[in-house]
């Protein structure tokens, strides 16, 4: 039945919400329905096959990648390989040692608790997880000044998993403390193909192997962005009343969101042209480009680049980025050669 808050909700945030459980939906539950990642599941396999035969929690793992890759997928994977409750919180959310204190007094034997964008974290924070993850104490401080003591709680066995974007920003205790760090790459263009053709599946939508090849060509190379681009395609055919995505409607559901047959979105293009047309092709630092875009380096760094890198679209250099020729044609500029 339809609540009042229903009623009330704007429209955006219902949308949201379906596209939400629609990620549900499209989740493997299992290792079998999990593309990709082959070198990870293999590794994950040893590990939890060995914990399984030791009856002990598994090592402490640290899965990181670029955003959409599947790091809370494969999480929940492996909880559920352990039969173990996974429950689930993330760095900015865990604000004060309290908070940290208060979810780890509450683990049962043998839970996962998985801490999504981990760089996150604050040291004081990392600092009450060393002992934790170590020899499962939980060490608190009461009171304060002359009057303070410390408390030593112990903790039931558990196994914490972390996610993160930004590995490099950890600090070297707390990743040392990982008995595994995985690393998530890009996927290959043939499983993002297959990941499309079992999501377009489960969602009952007809779409053809044409349709699948440029939508998985414009998908990043990554899981999210795939089936992303599936949903904004079968609300295009919908609308168009096209009970198939074919080849047509994919490149035109690409074109209305502005994205190109290689996956490039808008600040993507406006990046590749600053570095050609205002730095003559670099090459340029990324402060220098950040300033010239308004953009903050960081994203520069960890959200535009790896993907331009993996492209072949720049290099980066010790004196800054350059654009590789494939920028040129891709953008259809002439190299500084053609120009004389
Ligand atoms: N959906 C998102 N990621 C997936 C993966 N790795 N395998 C299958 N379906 C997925």
């Amino acid at each position: 039945m339809a609540t009042k808050m229903d009623k009330v909700k704007p429209k955006e945030e219902e949308y949201a919400e379906e596209d939400r459980s629609i990620d549900t939906l499209l989740r493997p539950n299992t290792w079998a329905e999990y593309i990709g990642q082959e070198h990870i599941k293999r590794n994950l396999r040893v590990i939890i096959d060995a914990a399984k035969k030791r009856s002990e929690p598994i090592d402490h793992l640290l899965f990181y990648g670029q955003a959409g890759l599947g790091k809370t997928t494969l999480a929940r994977l492996v909880a559920r390989e352990m039969a173990s409750p996974m429950k689930t919180t993330s760095g900015p959310a865990i604000e004060k040692t309290g908070d940290l204190a208060a979810i780890l007094s509450n683990l049962e034997p043998s839970d996962i608790l998985f801490i999504d964008e981990a760089h996150r974290l604050n040291r004081m924070i990392e600092e009450v997880l060393y002992p934790a993850m170590e020899s499962r104490k939980l060490h608190i401080v009461i009171g304060k000044g002359a009057g303070a003591r410390t408390v030593s709680i112990d903790l039931p066995p558990f196994t914490l998993i972390a996610a993160t974007t930004r590995v490099n920003l950890l600090s070297e205790p707390l990743r040392s403390r990982f008995g595994a760090i995985l690393r998530l790459d890009y996927y290959d263009e043939g499983d993002i193909e297959r990941i499309i053709e079992r999501s377009a599946k489960i969602l009952g939508i007809d779409i053809t192997p044409e349709a699948i090849k440029i939508l998985a060509k414009a998908a990043r190379f990554t899981p999210r962005v795939a089936n992303r681009l599936l949903k904004r395609a079968r609300d295009y055919a919908e609308v168009h009343k096209k009970p198939t995505i074919d080849g047509a409607s994919a490149k035109e559901t690409l074109e209305m969101l502005e994205i190109d047959e290689l996956g490039l979105e808008v600040h993507d293009r406006l990046l590749l042209s600053a570095i050609i047309d205002k730095f003559g092709g670099g090459p340029v630092g990324v402060g220098t480009l950040a300033a010239a875009l308004n953009e903050d380096r960081g994203v520069i760094e960890e959200v535009y680049e790896p993907y331009l890198l993996k492209l072949g679209l720049i290099r980066r250099t010790p004196a800054g980025r350059v654009a590789e020729g494939l920028s040129y044609k891709h953008l259809d500029k002439k190299t500084k050669d053609q120009l004389l």
